[in-house]
């Protein structure tokens, strides 16, 4: 497929039998997060919305071609789902880029929006916004290797490198190789003096700058992502740009999700309650357990289903005082959905 023909399905929406035809409308992500969206949580997500995109949280080009483990490992209930790969270097991204498609990832994403020490010592993340060349020499080094598209996530600037030009020129060497897919985190980043959790926080969100590409790129798809807490904003945002990314709300607040079909996908497909999400877990869990798996490595990403009703605090504390314990197995999980009580059956 094409980057083209990713454009012209943004608007099919209907029809999800095949991965072909899932991939890719982008009109809704959640965002790529280290230790967050893990293959146990994309499972998990993708029970409450059929049509989000999902993200693997960035992998190194190192793990993936040195690494002991399979970093590449999903479930093909995941899709449609992106990679994101964390490199700089041209052709040890296009290697994994063809390893990737192999496996059936959907698209892949080059991180440069990740403003860690840790990252910026291997060259990579936001501090390549100051290497606009180079981005662009990873990205078709990736596309002269797979047909998937390969799209970047930045950010709209790093230190005092953020004004709308230095933007604009880092867009155009993107546009110059053909990429056709961003996702603009609608904040800078600075490089020095601030963890990753405060450049997530501090430095200001500035939508208007991203609605600002869109109209000078309007061939572009373009993704906003930051600060996005409701479906409502997203609606909002998405008269000025392609798509929504949500982050941290989603995670914290899964049950979000529950919206997005129907109201960003006119997709009218009843969504599985909470306790059914739950009881839809169960088989996945003894799966995971049977293969020597621990409770806990999944049910950590289902602690805020409930966020927002009555028994969201008892779930939550049952599921955290009980799931790490030796031995735990689904009934931790059963006991802990008997904690939420009545508030939750008669929620649905
Ligand atoms: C725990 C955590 C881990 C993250 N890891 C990544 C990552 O691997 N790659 C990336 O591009 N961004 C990462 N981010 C940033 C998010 O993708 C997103 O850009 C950011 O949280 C802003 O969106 P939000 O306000 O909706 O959370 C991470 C964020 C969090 C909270």
């Amino acid at each position: 497929m094409s980057q083209t023909q990713h454009f012209d399905q943004s608007s099919n929406n209907n029809a999800l039998s095949n991965r072909e035809e899932t991939y890719f409308s982008g009109r809704f992500s959640v965002a790529p997060m280290i230790d967050w969206t893990d293959r146990h949580c994309r499972y998990f997500l993708r029970l409450i919305s059929r049509h989000a995109q999902l993200y693997t949280e960035m992998v190194t080009t190192g793990a993936i071609l040195q690494g002991r483990g399979d970093y590449l490992l999903f479930n093909q209930a995941e899709h449609p789902l992106v990679l994101q790969l964390g490199g700089s270097n041209p052709h040890a991204l296009a290697q994994c880029a063809k390893l990737a498609e192999q496996r059936g990832y959907d698209a892949i994403n080059l991180n440069v929006g990740c403003p860690s020490d840790r990252v910026q010592n291997g060259r990579f993340g936001a501090c390549l916004m100051a290497e606009p060349q180079l981005v662009a020499d990873c990205v078709k080094a990736m596309q002269d290797e797979v047909v998937i598209p390969i799209t970047v996530k930045t950010r709209i600037g790093i230190d005092e490198l953020d004004s709308y030009t230095f933007l604009t020129t880092f867009v155009d060497a993107l546009v110059a190789v053909g990429c056709s897919d961003l996702i603009v985190h609608a904040r800078k980043a600075w490089l020095q003096g601030l963890s990753p959790k405060e450049n997530r926080q501090i430095p200001e969100l500035n939508y208007e700058r991203v609605y600002q590409l869109k109209r000078d790129y309007p061939a572009l798809h373009i993704a906003i992502n930051g600060g996005i807490n409701t479906i409502e904003e997203c609606v909002q945002h998405l008269e000025h740009v392609d798509g929504v990314m949500l982050g941290r709300a989603a995670y914290q607040n899964p049950y979000l999700l529950a919206e997005v079909d129907r109201v960003l996908f006119d997709d009218e497909t009843p969504v599985l309650s909470r306790e059914q999400v739950v009881m839809a877990m169960v088989p996945y869990i003894e799966q995971h357990l049977a293969d020597g798996g621990r409770l806990a490595q999944v049910t950590r990403h289902m602690l805020g289903l409930f966020q927002g009703l009555p028994g969201a605090r008892r779930w939550r504390r049952y599921l955290s005082e009980h799931a790490h314990q030796t031995g735990a197995n689904v009934d931790v999980l059963l006991n802990a959905l008997a904690q939420v009580g009545e508030p939750i059956a008669r929620d649905h």
